[in-house]
């Protein structure tokens, strides 16, 4: 207790937002989109990419996308996706069909440096499929090495686009093998996909860096493919009322220039015509 309140009072963070916070935690009273900047709802990077992903669908016209978690573990995230997918279907009105991917026995062996053997190993986050499979009301769990499972989804026809994808699966060797879901033709995927890279940010001793891990993956996929790019957002801690967190560095889109939607236009904002001028004497303020 203690150390939760320490870790609450050291929050650089305003203490009306936290106590707003706190009181939605506790009374559920706060639209959703308020949830997410405040935090008050597990995995909130989720939710983020899940209902941004969602009205781009929308706007493009879809009536269902589909939303992935690569690394599923005992499954608290894919429970959490599912939860999120069934609010932002709410809010939007688009279906969202979810997905788990996973070995169900653990991470395979390291490979080499680039796995990062210090912080994996073969064994590490066991799944109980039985147990995950009782608890999910929707998603489907996409059994196997995703070297394997990632392009025999691609090939399945019936699905609706991808518009989110959370990355979990620690190694450079994992990410770089799903990261085929982004060679997928234009029609599995959305023009821009809403993306979560967990393993690129931690303490010195992870000491994730680009030589190695999720972060050499993504630059190699970048090198790799001229049409098609991962970029991070950026500036997403300071972009609305929120209460700033590690996530804002985690979200990433990727850009696919060669979809036929990638240019469609989706701006409200059209006009930026001259304010009118202040009456004279008056005070120049900001409008
Ligand atoms: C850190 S855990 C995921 C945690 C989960 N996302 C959560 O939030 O609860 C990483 C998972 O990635 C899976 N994984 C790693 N490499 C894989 C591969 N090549 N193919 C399929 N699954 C893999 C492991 O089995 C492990 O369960």
């Amino acid at each position: 207790m203690p150390g939760r309140l320490l870790r609450v009072l050291s929050e650089p963070v305003p203490l009306r937002f936290l106590l707003l916070r706190a009181l939605d935690r506790r009374f559920d009273f706060l639209g959703y989109r308020w949830k997410l900047n405040l935090g008050s709802l597990p995995y909130p990077e989720y939710g983020y990419g899940l209902l941004n992903a969602a009205l781009l669908a929308k706007r493009l016209g879809h009536a269902r996308m589909a939303a992935i978690e690569f690394g599923v573990a005992g499954g608290n995230g894919l429970v959490a996706l599912e939860r999120h997918a069934v609010r932002v279907a709410r809010e939007t009105g688009v279906g969202i069909a979810v997905f788990g991917f996973d070995t169900g026995t653990g991470m395979p062996p390291p490979c080499d440096h680039r796995d990062m053997p210090y912080r994996w190993q073969g064994g590490y986050y066991r799944m109980d499929p039985e147990r995950l499979r009782a608890r999910l009301r929707s998603a489907e769990l996409v059994i196997g090495e995703v070297g394997h499972t990632v392009p025999a989804f691609c090939r399945r026809a019936e699905l609706p686009p991808v518009g989110f994808a959370a990355f979990d699966l620690d190694y450079w060797s994992s990410t770089r093998a799903a990261l085929q879901l982004f060679e997928a033709p234009a029609a599995r995927l959305l023009p821009r996909v809403a993306c979560y890279f967990d393993d690129i940010v931690g303490d010195l001793e992870s000491a994730h860096n680009e030589f190695a891990g999720v972060r050499l993956a993504i630059a190699e996929f970048n090198d790799a493919h001229a049409m098609r790019k991962l970029a991070q957002v950026r500036g997403l801690r300071f972009y609305g009322p929120r209460i700033p967190r590690l996530w804002h560095e985690q979200i990433f889109v990727a850009h696919l220039f060669d979809h036929p939607d990638y240019g469609r236009p989706l701006n409200d904002i059209t006009e930026m015509p001259l304010t009118a001028a202040p009456a004279p004497g008056a005070v120049w303020t900001r409008v």
